[in-house]
C-alpha cells in the first residue's frame, strides 16, 4: 500500500498501523535518519504507537466478552423455557448419577485428609458464620451429591435434610449418615418447586444451579424454602477474568470436545490415563456434564434482590461465586 504524503511521522504512524494488519510490511525506522537521537525519537513513537494499539485491542476484546456474555444469558433465558434442552438436561443428570455410582473418591471428598480437616473452617467462612451457629440449626443441602457437606453440617450438629435428583448420590448420603438422627435425604429436582416450606435457617447450594440448565429457576426454588430470617447460600460457576482463569475453562472446554463422543465409562479411563487418580473426579465433574453454566455475580444479585433477599455478597475472592444473602424477618 501506498500513502500520499510526504510527511515522516504520518508515514511512520501508517506503517505501523499497516505492520500490526500485515506482519510481512517491513518498517525501516532508521532510513533518513540522521542522529542517534533522531533514531530513538522515531523509536519511541513507533512503541508509543504499538502500545495504543494493543490498548485498542484489549477494549475490543473486552467488548466482545461482554457481548458474548450478554447473549450467553439471553440465549439460556430462551433455551431454559425450551422442551428442547431436555436432552442436555437428561445427560447432565445421568453423568452425576454415574459419578456417585463410580467415582467416590478423590480430591477435596471425604477420605481426602485435608478437606476433612479443612471442611468445617470451610462452612464457617462461605457461609460467614461462627462454627457454633450452625449447632441446632435446619439445615437444608441442595443437590448434596454423596454428601461431603451433609457430613459436615451434621459434625457441627445441624439438623440437615439433603437432597438431590441423583437416586445413587441419595442412597450414598443415606447409608454413610444413617446413625445421625439428625439427617434425612430425598430425591428432588431443583428446577420444580420444592416439597418444603419457608423452613430452614440455612440453604446450602454448592455447585448445582449451575448444571440445572435453568439457573435461574432453581435459585428461585431454593430461595423459597429459606424462612424469614434464615440465609442463602449458593456456589455458582463464575465467567473467567484472570489469564489463569481462561486457561482453565479453555483447558475444560478443549477436554470436553476431545471426550464428547465417548461414554462415561470412557470419559473417566481416558482421564485416569492422563491425570493423578485423586484428580480424576473432579475433571470428570468439570468435563462430563454438558450443562455447566457461567454466571456474573450482578445477574444474581439482581434475582436475590428481586426475591425479597438482602445485603448479598460474596464470601470468597475466587472466580466461582461463594455467594450469601438474608432474607429479612
Ligand atoms: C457438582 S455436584 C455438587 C454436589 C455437592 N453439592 C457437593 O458440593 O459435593 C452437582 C450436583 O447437582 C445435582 N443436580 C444437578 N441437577 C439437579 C437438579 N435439577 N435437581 C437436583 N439436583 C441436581 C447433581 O446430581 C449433583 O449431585
Amino acid at each position: 500500500m501506498s500513502y500520499a504524503t510526504t510527511d515522516n511521522q504520518t508515514e511512520l504512524t501508517l506503517r505501523v498501523q499497516d505492520d500490526a494488519i500485515s506482519p510481512k510490511t517491513k518498517i525501516k525506522p532508521w532510513s533518513g535518519v540522521k542522529s542517534l537521537k533522531e533514531l530513538t525519537r522515531k523509536w519511541r513513537r513507533k512503541i508509543n504507537d504499538i502500545l495504543k494499539q494493543r490498548d485498542f485491542t484489549e477494549e475490543r476484546l473486552q467488548y466482545l466478552l461482554n457481548e458474548v456474555s450478554d447473549l450467553r444469558i439471553q440465549l439460556r433465558e430462551l433455551t431454559a423455557a425450551q422442551a428442547g434442552s431436555e436432552g442436555e438436561q437428561g445427560q447432565t443428570k445421568e453423568s452425576f448419577s454415574y459419578q456417585w455410582s463410580q467415582i467416590t473418591e478423590g480430591m477435596a471428598l471425604l477420605g481426602d485428609k485435608d478437606f476433612e480437616k479443612q471442611m468445617l473452617e470451610l462452612l464457617s467462612t462461605y457461609v460467614d458464620q461462627p462454627r457454633e451457629w450452625f449447632q441446632g440449626k435446619r439445615v437444608l443441602d441442595a443437590g448434596c451429591g454423596i454428601g461431603r457437606w451433609s457430613y459436615a453440617f451434621c459434625k457441627l450438629g445441624s439438623n440437615v435434610m439433603a437432597i438431590d435428583q441423583s437416586a445413587s448420590g441419595i442412597g450414598h448420603v443415606k447409608e454413610m449418615l444413617k446413625d445421625q438422627p439428625n439427617f434425612d435425604a430425598r430425591p428432588a429436582d431443583l428446577l420444580k418447586p420444592l416439597p418444603f416450606e419457608p423452613e430452614f435457617d440455612l440453604v446450602w447450594c454448592y455447585g448445582v444451579t449451575h448444571h440445572t440448565g435453568n439457573t435461574k429457576l432453581a435459585v428461585e426454588h431454593v430461595a423459597k424454602v429459606v424462612k424469614p430470617g434464615g440465609r442463602l447460600f449458593l456456589m455458582i460457576y463464575g465467567e473467567p477474568t484472570k489469564p489463569y482463569e481462561f486457561n482453565e475453562i479453555n483447558t475444560y472446554v478443549e477436554l470436553r470436545r476431545a471426550t464428547e463422543h465417548m461414554t462415561f465409562e470412557e470419559k473417566r479411563e481416558y482421564l485416569a490415563e492422563r491425570y493423578p487418580l485423586e484428580l480424576v473426579h473432579g475433571y470428570f465433574d468439570a468435563i462430563s456434564p454438558k450443562i455447566n453454566d457461567l454466571h456474573r455475580f450482578g445477574e444474581i444479585e439482581t434475582w436475590l434482590i428481586d426475591l425479597g433477599f438482602k445485603d448479598v455478597r460474596l464470601t470468597l475472592d475466587n472466580r466461582n461465586l461463594h455467594i450469601v444473602s438474608d432474607l429479612p424477618k
